[in-house]
């Protein structure tokens, strides 16, 4: 009984910090500008989101991230861009028509719809050990249907004939855009085994329960490296562990914390997986998946070369060898990353006793706005002028943000819920001495700077 109390009473607490993260996340993505719920004047379409003035720095400013760390400072990998929506073929292909497919229980009385696995406990859902019956509409708590199959692409018809539309998807991974390239990029580039081909881009997924915020939309974008091996398992399974290291160490360097960082082993594979792992971020004392680390073996590559009838082996030029190179995927969601760093940014400080603040202490490289400039506020002309001029020197090279209304206290604690790192504001000192105060979003100290070396106080702390 008191174990029985227990395991209900943590559920509660963990579910309740669970929520609560969700929601104050929520709530301030909406209030500052970073994330908004998408077509929200029409009562919102589900699954679907848009960010805002400040969302999109902070998206953007994580692809370039990426970008930098997996393709421009490594001579072993390139891009790509590939289109959204592909021959239908292609996802015959890739198994994604056969096995795409989420298992759907319905609700006998209130007709709600759930995936099956969000609804029975993992484990007994991966080993088929479960009775329908014992389980309810989480909703009503009517009785469920047995979980059926339901397909997660969705589909889109090109042409302008009626009644000769061709069928085809929008792509449910952004992975087959590359594979489908190998050939190409092989010919027209001089990369040799092993590289990768690294590629960001929107999917687009039939949810059937949308929701926890972007965790789960229906449309999203990806950050995905696919990344070509000698086909031996040995070799392979090191790149593997390889791959797994380095993307952990990237969330790290970007400031994530830690503790809220770990690996989960699949224990049921995708169909095309031979191993697979997920990097999980700990949102409020719920681990979820923020990226999935896959061994895919040889299937890509041989079931696109028996469905096109191409040649998509690879000649080793070291070994005289023909063969089918393994891929290792590393496949993270833009959406997730940029929800999971504003949750681990995320404080509410006491700053004097009865008076707190909210920060966000995001990475400099990732804050939406590198510095704020605030004119004192004053019918100096003069004093305006030399802000104005400081903040469209500063703009040349980095997103800056400009405030010149109310007291400056106000002003910093709208940065601070911004995640902006630094604060300039121009006083009456600032125009006979040519410097500004400085101030630092995470110790709230505060220094003397002349305003000839603002742009190199920048580029020190945004490295
Ligand atoms: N190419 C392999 C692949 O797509 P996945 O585990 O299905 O693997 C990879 O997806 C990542 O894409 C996930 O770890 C997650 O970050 C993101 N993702 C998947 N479905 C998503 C959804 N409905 N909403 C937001 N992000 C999603």
């Amino acid at each position: 009984m008191w174990q029985f109390l227990f395991v209900r009473f943590s559920i509660f607490v963990v579910g309740y910090m669970y929520m609560d993260i969700f929601e104050t996340i929520t709530s301030l993505a909406k209030r500052r500008g970073f994330i908004y719920p998408g077509s929200d004047i029409y009562g919102g379409l589900a699954g679907t989101w848009d960010y805002g003035p400040l969302g999109v720095e902070l998206k953007r400013n994580i692809k370039n991230e990426y970008w930098k760390t997996m393709v421009q400072m490594r001579s072993d990998v390139v891009g790509i861009d590939a289109a959204i929506i592909m021959a239908p073929k292609v996802w015959e292909a890739s198994g994604h028509l056969e096995s795409f497919a989420d298992p759907l229980s319905e609700c006998k009385k209130c007709h709600h719809r759930f995936r099956a696995d969000t609804i029975i406990p993992e484990e007994l859902f991966n080993a088929e050990k479960f009775d329908i019956a014992d389980y309810k509409c989480p909703d009503c708590g009517g009785a469920l249907t047995e979980p059926k199959r339901f397909s997660t692409l969705v589909e889109t018809y090109l042409g302008v004939i009626e009644g000769e539309k061709l069928k085809t998807y929008l792509r449910g991974e952004i992975t087959q855009g590359v594979h489908v390239n190998f050939k190409n990029v092989l010919d027209s580039s001089r990369v040799k085994l092993p590289f990768g081909i690294a590629q960001i881009g929107k999917a687009f997924r039939n949810e059937i329960t949308p929701g926890e915020f972007t965790f789960r939309s229906r449309e999203f974008e990806q950050m995905e490296l696919q990344f070509y091996v000698k086909p031996n398992e040995e070799e392979s399974m090191k790149w593997f562990e390889y791959w797994k290291e380095e993307r952990r160490k990237w969330y790290l360097s970007l400031g994530m914390r830690e503790e809220n960082l770990h690996f989960k082993k699949h224990v049921k594979l995708a169909h095309y997986a031979k191993a697979a792992y997920d990097v999980e971020y700990n949102a409020g004392g719920d681990w979820k998946e923020m990226e999935g680390i896959h061994h895919r073996g040889t299937w890509d590559l041989s079931r696109h070369e028996q469905f096109s009838k191409q040649d998509l082996t690879y000649f080793d030029e070291e070994t005289k060898e023909r063969y089918t190179p393994m891929v290792i995927e590393t496949s993270g969601g833009v959406d997730r990353a940029t929800l999971f760093f504003l949750m681990d940014a995320y404080r509410e400080e006491e700053t004097k006793p009865g008076e707190t603040r909210v920060v966000l202490k995001l990475h400099p490289k990732l804050a939406p706005y590198k510095a704020a400039v605030f004119p004192l506020l004053s019918n100096k002309p003069e004093l305006v002028k030399l802000a104005e001029g400081i903040y469209k020197d500063l703009k040349q090279d980095w997103m800056i943000a400009w405030d010149a209304r109310g007291n400056i206290g106000k002003r910093y604690r709208a940065q601070d819920e911004a995640g902006t790192p630094y604060c300039f504001t121009i006083d009456f000192e600032s125009l006979e001495n040519q410097d500004v105060t400085v101030r630092d979003r995470d110790t709230m100290t505060q220094e003397r700077v002349k305003i000839a070396d603002l742009k190199d106080f920048l580029r020190k702390k945004l490295v």
